[in-house]
């Protein structure tokens, strides 16, 4: 055949492909989430998250250590609250668990770039990220609680805290917060298009945050919209976010790569519990093979436009990475 054209050319090593390659996954791009609890020694496996754990603080001072070792920039964190009530007071406890958390890590690990979530789900009975007033999750006073709770991690040392709540307003009323209390430098990293997802099942399990009553679709996003997303994002750009997040990530691709093209700010993903799951279980199957599969989706994710992307994998994918 006369082709002039032939793509299979830039195919034909590996050499010659990874000349070619477009996108590269780096450690530098891994945020690696993780959960907390209270106790010594403790690392509590996660029965519908194998392969990850509730740290007791010393526990994920050692964990933090060694993800920085291996050049994991950052971390996000999530507290296991046994102490729930109405008004999520645990969740601004100046000496609360992850408000002990993060004074212990900046103790120990000072460069990590220490992340913590900011909704009240962990926190109340009911198990929804807003408080909640004759059945409705109310906006505009669930956001005075935010506040509290982002200043609580603020005054414990954290670098950013990332809203995942998704309420009205939240980012601009979180970071006049921060700004009035001389916060300036701390950072916000918005779940600004988050989605009412079946995939954060695994998630809920592990802090025993279900909503005991309803769903979450009247403040997370209808899965069927981009456009609405793209407004999401603007709002919280224009509140004060520094980076802003699609979440969850693969089911969501195009919106991540919408948001690319639209928006110059850091484009943060969440591949999240579900997603892990996927893969762990097909593997227990033997369907597919763990690190090519882990990588594949990854690299896709950062294909599709992402700086930087939520993980569970993150540490193993720090050693893929090292060979
Ligand atoms: C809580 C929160 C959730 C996740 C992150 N923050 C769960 C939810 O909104 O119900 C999900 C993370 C995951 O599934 O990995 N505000």
């Amino acid at each position: 055949m006369e082709l002039t054209k032939r793509p299979r050319r830039l195919r034909r090593s590996e050499a010659v492909r990874s000349l070619v390659r477009e996108t590269h996954l780096r450690v530098d791009d891994l945020i690696c989430p993780l959960f907390v609890t209270e106790g010594e020694k403790t690392r509590a496996p996660i029965d519908d998250m194998p392969g990850q754990y509730r740290f007791s603080v010393d526990e994920l001072v050692d964990e933090c250590r060694e993800l920085w070792d291996l050049g994991i920039p950052a971390i996000n964190l999530f507290g296991y609250s046994t102490e729930k009530d109405d008004q999520a007071t645990q969740s601004y406890d100046p000496q609360g668990l992850i408000q002990r958390a993060i004074r212990s890590l900046k103790a120990a690990v000072p460069e990590l770039c220490v992340q913590t979530d900011v909704a009240l789900d962990p926190y109340t009975h009911h198990g929804h990220d807003g408080l909640v007033v004759d059945g409705e999750v109310v906006n505009d006073e669930t956001i005075e609680v935010l506040c509290k709770m982002a200043l609580s991690h603020a005054e414990a040392g954290v670098d950013w805290v990332a809203p995942s709540d998704m309420m009205d307003g939240r980012v601009g009323g979180i970071r006049r917060a921060l700004d009035a209390a001389g916060y300036k430098n701390v950072g916000i990293l918005a779940y600004s298009a988050k989605y009412a997802s079946c995939f954060y099942g695994p998630f809920r399990d592990a802090l025993q945050s279900a909503p005991k009553k309803g769903d979450k679709k009247t403040y997370q996003m209808d899965p069927a919209n981009g456009r609405e997303a793209l407004v999401e994002i603007a709002l919280d750009i224009e509140e004060g976010a520094d980076v802003v997040m699609v979440k969850p990530a693969l089911a969501y691709l195009d919106v991540i790569a919408a948001a690319r093209q639209a928006f110059d700010v850091p484009i943060a993903a969440y591949n999240v519990s579900g997603e892990y799951g996927m893969i762990v279980a097909a593997v227990e199957r033997g369907w597919v093979q763990r690190e090519q599969a882990v990588m594949e989706v990854l690299t896709g994710i950062k294909r599709a436009g992402a700086d930087m992307i939520l993980t569970y994998f993150a540490k193993e994918v720090a050693g893929y990475l090292r060979g």
